[in-house]
C-alpha cells in the first residue's frame, strides 16, 4: 500500500498525541491538522478549517488528497462530521451521529443499557422539575443528577442531601446547562473505584485498547471544581485481566451489538467510564473519542503502528489487527492557565519546552498553545501534558515532574499528586 496523508481535527493534548504516534507510522505521507496548536505544528500542516462548515472540510480533504480524517472530539461526530465525510466518499476515523449519542445523549445509553441488561445506576428521566422532584422523595442520598446532553463534562451533580438535589433539578431545568438541560436523569450513587477503559470498534468487532485513570478534579487530593482533566495514568490497576474481560462481556459486547442490530453500528473507539464495584463493573456513561489526557498516556504505551488500526476500525477490518503495549506505566500531568477552570488570560510565553521534552521518557503534548514569532505561548485552560513512561507510575510520576520542573512558565500550575491512588498502591504492595 503506498503512502497517504491523513487529516486530524482538533487542537488538544488528545490530538497532539495522536498526532505524534501517526506522524511515526511508515505509512504516512503528510498529515494536516485542523486547526492544531502550536506542537502539531511540528509534525504537521495546521490549517484554520471551520469544523461546522463540512463542505469545507469536504473540500480540503479533495485538494490535498487526504485519504484518512481521525476526528479527536466529540461535539463534531455528535454533529455528524463522520457521516458528512463518509457521504462524499472519505474515510474517517469516528461513529456516526446516531451512534455518537451515546456520548451526546446520557438518556440514549441508560435505555440501552435498560433494555440490553448492561450493568449501570438505577435512574429515571425526567422533562419537568415536578415529576422529578417527586420521584426523589423515595430514593437514597447522595444521588446523581445529570443534564442529558453534552456539557463539557460538567453536567453532572453528586447531590448529598434532598435540598441539594432539589437545587440542582431546579438548576438544570432553568438552562444552567442551556439545551442539555431541557432533560434530566437522576441516577443511584455507585460506589467503587473509577477507571476509564478504551475499545477499538469497527461496527462488529471489538479491540480493547488499555484502561486508564484520570483526576478531573481542579486541586491535589482530588478536590475542587472538575476540569476536563489535570492529569491520568495507564494502566489503572483496579482493571486486572479478569475485569477488562468481564468489562467487554459484559459492557462493550452487548453496547455494540446493541447498535449494530439497530441499524446504527458503532465505528471508532468507545471509551467506558466505569465504577468498579463490589458486584463488578458498571458503566457511569459511555464517550464515543478518546479521553483527554487519557489518550496522550495510551498513545506512549502503544508499542504498534496505530494508522493501520484506526484505518481498519473505519474499514469493518479489526478483526485482522493486534496491537502490542509497552509493560511500563505512563503518566501525565497537566500544566494548566491560572484560573482555569474558571476565567484566565491569554497570551503568556512559555520557555523550557526543549529542554522538558529532551528528558529520558518525557514527551510534552501541546492543548491550548501558538507559536507567536520565536515564542511559544498559552492560548488556552489546559495548556500542557508533561507526559512520561516509567517501570512503575511512581518512577512515571517523577520522570513527569521533572519535566514539569524544567518548564518555566509562571503563569501556569498543576496537581502535585497525579497518580496519587495507584502510588498508594505500589508503596503498599512493596512493603
Ligand atoms: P460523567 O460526566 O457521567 O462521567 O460524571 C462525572 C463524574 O461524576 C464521574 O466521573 C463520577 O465521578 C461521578 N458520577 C457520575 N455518575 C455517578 C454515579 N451514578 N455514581 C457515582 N458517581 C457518579
Ligand atoms: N478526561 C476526561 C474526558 O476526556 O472526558
Amino acid at each position: 500500500m503506498g503512502k497517504i496523508n491523513v487529516l486530524i481535527i482538533g487542537s488538544g493534548g488528545r490530538e497532539h498525541s495522536l498526532a505524534w504516534a501517526i506522524a511515526k507510522s511508515p505509512m504516512l505521507e503528510q498529515l494536516y491538522c485542523s486547526p492544531g496548536n502550536a506542537g502539531m505544528a511540528q509534525m504537521s500542516i495546521c490549517v484554520a478549517l471551520d469544523v461546522d462548515d463540512h463542505q469545507a472540510i469536504i473540500d480540503f480533504v479533495v485538494d490535498k488528497n487526504i485519504e484518512f480524517v481521525v476526528i479527536g472530539p466529540e461535539a463534531p461526530l455528535v454533529d455528524g462530521l463522520a457521516d458528512s465525510l463518509k457521504s462524499a466518499g472519505i474515510k474517517a476515523f469516528g461513529p456516526s451521529a446516531a451512534a455518537a449519542q451515546l456520548e451526546g445523549s446520557k438518556a440514549f445509553t441508560k435505555d440501552l443499557c435498560a433494555a440490553h441488561n448492561i450493568p449501570t445506576a438505577a435512574y429515571g428521566r425526567f422533562k419537568d422539575a415536578a415529576t422529578a422532584k417527586a420521584y426523589l422523595q423515595a430514593q437514597k442520598m447522595p444521588i446523581v443528577i445529570k443534564a442529558d446532553g453534552l456539557a463539557a463534562g460538567k453536567g453532572v451533580i453528586i447531590a448529598e442531601d434532598l435540598r441539594q438535589a432539589e437545587v440542582a433539578i431546579d438548576d438544570i431545568f432553568n438552562g444552567q446547562f442551556g439545551a442539555a438541560g431541557l432533560e434530566l436523569i437522576i441516577e443511584e450513587f455507585m460506589e467503587g473505584e473509577e477507571a476509564s477503559f478504551f475499545v477499538l470498534v469497527d461496527g462488529e468487532h471489538c479491540l480493547a485498547m488499555a484502561s486508564a485513570q484520570d483526576h478531573k478534579q481542579v486541586g491535589d487530593g482530588d478536590v475542587g471544581p472538575n476540569t476536563g482533566g489535570m492529569g491520568a495514568y495507564s494502566p489503572a490497576a483496579v482493571m486486572s485481566e479478569d475485569m477488562c474481560a468481564r468489562t467487554m462481556r459484559e459492557i462493550i459486547e452487548p453496547t455494540v451489538l446493541a447498535l449494530k442490530s439497530a441499524g446504527t453500528p458503532f465505528c471508532g473507539v468507545l471509551y467506558a467510564g466505569l465504577m468498579i464495584t463490589s458486584q463488578g463493573p458498571k458503566l457511569i456513561e459511555y464517550n464515543v473519542r478518546f479521553g483527554d489526557p487519557e489518550c496522550q498516556v495510551l498513545m506512549m504505551r502503544l508499542a504498534s503502528d496505530i494508522l493501520p488500526a484506526l484505518m481498519a476500525t473505519a474499514d469493518g477490518s479489526l478483526a485482522d489487527i493486534t496491537l502490542d503495549w509497552h509493560d511500563q506505566a505512563a503518566l501525565s500531568v497537566v500544566m494548566a492557565t491560572q484560573g482555569y477552570p474558571g476565567s484566565y488570560d491569554k497570551g503568556s510565553i512559555i520557555n523550557g519546552l526543549d529542554q522538558a521534552g529532551r528528558q529520558e521518557n518525557v514527551t510534552v503534548f501541546h492543548a491550548g498553545t501558538a507559536q507567536n514569532n520565536a515564542e511559544i505561548i498559552a492560548t488556552g485552560g489546559r495548556v500542557l501534558n508533561v507526559t512520561a513512561l516509567g517501570a512503575t507510575v511512581s518512577e512515571a510520576q517523577s520522570r513527569a515532574y521533572n519535566g514539569v520542573n524544567a518548564i518555566d512558565w509562571r503563569e501556569g500550575f498543576c496537581r502535585s499528586d497525579i497518580g496519587w491512588r495507584a502510588i498508594e498502591r505500589e508503596k503498599a504492595n512493596s512493603k
